[in-house]
């Protein structure tokens, strides 16, 4: 098992010396997260790393130091990088020592790295997803060196613990506690970006949790790409349900999220440990993609319609005042007006309070891309848009249900619109507006809500 390595850390430290005695100042970075929870809680690793060794955080890409983490799970992910770097090249023409970084999971495919290689010769560092812990050594190498560096492994080498972090706010963290996934769904690239599914020992989660709340953390997230699979593989096996438990118990935490929940694992188990500990959020984040049982199959998802419509119920009789939240895909290759109708059908009996709507995306090197029959674009829109209607009107009916009752919030900052009052977040992940101000945020206070406006709640605090 590597290590976190804290003489690369010191070789960092004199680095960031040398190169803020070059601009005459204490250098500034700053890291930009594109992706998921996965990336943003790496994106505090490398914030976390830079602070540690001298770096100031600065607030935007005007730093001395700019890092990109990339997600590439749909094509637009990609295209939003590449703006990014036509911008970032311009600043750097003004600014000659600024340093360009990027890695995460775009940095994980072979053309891309080329592309930039020939394409973007002011990108001065390029790493992957499987040695982030190696970002001090890479950057201290291109400070030392004065070359561009890129690094890129193309398999996971073990799990580092005790790299620094920066939270992005102080109340609340997200905890890794499973790397990768071994899924495959036919659509998705993330298994090869991220490697095979390896999860954190139990002690390690625990050990993190504990000192995150000692820090005053009173909300986490749990984080995986399927949160339900956790344990496989562990010298000592446990499920995700025994996990959950045990972070229950953690002191001074007040509430705990999880993400992300593949139908095909989501066990009894856990449905009765989240029905008998309030700390729990009632919020389950639980991907759909399809509510075509043919569709399903082609997806490579394990499990067809009846048995998600089942589970959905399932959850509902155990949690009755859980909020179902779901992801989507419109126009999978060969996906025809039935199947999509069956899409249609399953959101209107799961009730999810929202879901994530995408249009599929072909990912090179992914078993869909090849797929015959590839839906027309204008077949695609339309279905989209006939989606994204059904699941506004249902969220919209849903959100309603909890006008008249006084539920706890997590107040998150002030509401941008209005002067005078905050925004909170509700253990369902519903937000509500009330007056208030910045001293309460960060805490959990008492709501009253009032009236429903679309998808959020204006309410009194009580
Ligand atoms: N591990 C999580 C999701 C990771 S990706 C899970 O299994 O639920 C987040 C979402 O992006 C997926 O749920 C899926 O809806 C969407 N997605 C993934 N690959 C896609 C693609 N090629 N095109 C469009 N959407 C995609
Ligand atoms: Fe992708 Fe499927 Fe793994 Fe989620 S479970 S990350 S959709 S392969
Ligand atoms: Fe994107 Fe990588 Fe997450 S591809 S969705 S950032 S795991």
């Amino acid at each position: 098992m590597p290590e976190w390595d804290a003489l690369e850390m010191n070789r960092l430290r004199e680095a960031a010396g040398v190169y803020g005695a070059k601009l005459l100042r204490r250098p500034t970075a700053c890291v930009v997260t594109f992706g998921c929870q996965m990336n943003a809680r790496d994106s505090e690793k490398l914030l976390g790393v830079l602070l540690a060794a001298g770096f100031e955080e600065a607030p935007d890409e005007h730093a001395d130091l700019v890092v990109i983490n990339t997600c590439t799970v749909r094509e637009n992910a990609n295209e939003r990088l590449y703006g990014h770097l036509g911008h970032l090249n311009s600043m750097k023409r003004e600014h000659p020592d600024k340093l360009i970084a990027i890695c995460g999971c775009m940095m994980q495919e072979a053309d891309e790295i080329e592309k930039i290689r020939r394409k973007y010769p002011f990108v001065d560092i390029v790493f992957g997803t499987h040695n982030l812990y190696r970002f001090p050594a890479l950057l201290a190498e291109r400070i030392e060196s004065g070359k561009r560096v890129f690094e890129v492994w193309d398999s996971p080498r073990g799990i580092v613990e005790d790299m620094p972090k920066k939270r992005e706010v102080p109340y609340k963290s997200g905890v890794n506690i499973s790397f990768g996934c071994d899924n495959f769904c036919s659509y998705c690239i993330v298994p090869y970006v991220r490697g095979r599914e390896r999860s954190r020992r139990p002690e390690e989660i625990l050990r993190e949790i504990r000192e995150l709340a000692a820090d005053g953390v009173i909300e986490i997230m749990l984080l995986g790409q399927n949160v339900n699979s956790y344990g496989k593989g562990l010298e000592e096996p446990i499920s995700f349900a025994g996990l959950l438990q045990q972070v229950c118990k953690v002191d001074g935490l007040q509430r705990i999220r999880f993400m992300t929940s593949h139908p095909k694992d989501l066990s009894d188990e856990l449905i009765r440990v989240m029905a008998e500990n309030e700390k729990i959020c009632r919020h389950l984040h639980l991907p759909l993609q399809s509510g075509s049982s043919r569709i399903l199959k082609a997806m490579n998802r394990r499990y067809d319609k009846e048995k998600y419509l089942a589970l959905t119920e399932k959850i509902r009789a155990a949690v009755p005042d859980i909020s179902l939240t779901t992801d989507i895909i419109v126009g999978f290759p060969g996906e025809t007006e039935e199947d999509f109708e069956e899409t249609l059908d399953v959101v209107r009996r799961a009730r999810f309070d929202s879901a994530f709507t995408f249009i599929y995306s072909p990912r090179t090197g992914t078993p869909a891309a090849s797929m015959p029959d590839q839906v027309p674009a204008a077949v695609v829109k339309d279905r989209f848009a006939r989606l994204l209607d059904l699941v506004q009107k249902i969220g919209a009916e849903q959100s309603g249900r909890d006008v008249g009752r006084t539920l706890p919030a997590l107040v998150e900052g002030l509401d941008a619109e209005t002067p005078g009052r905050v925004t909170g977040r509700l253990g369902n992940n519903v937000m509500v507006h009330f007056p208030g101000d910045a001293s309460l945020i960060g805490q959990i206070v008492n709501v009253y809500l009032k009236e429903v406006h679309g998808f959020y709640y204006i309410g009194e605090k009580v």
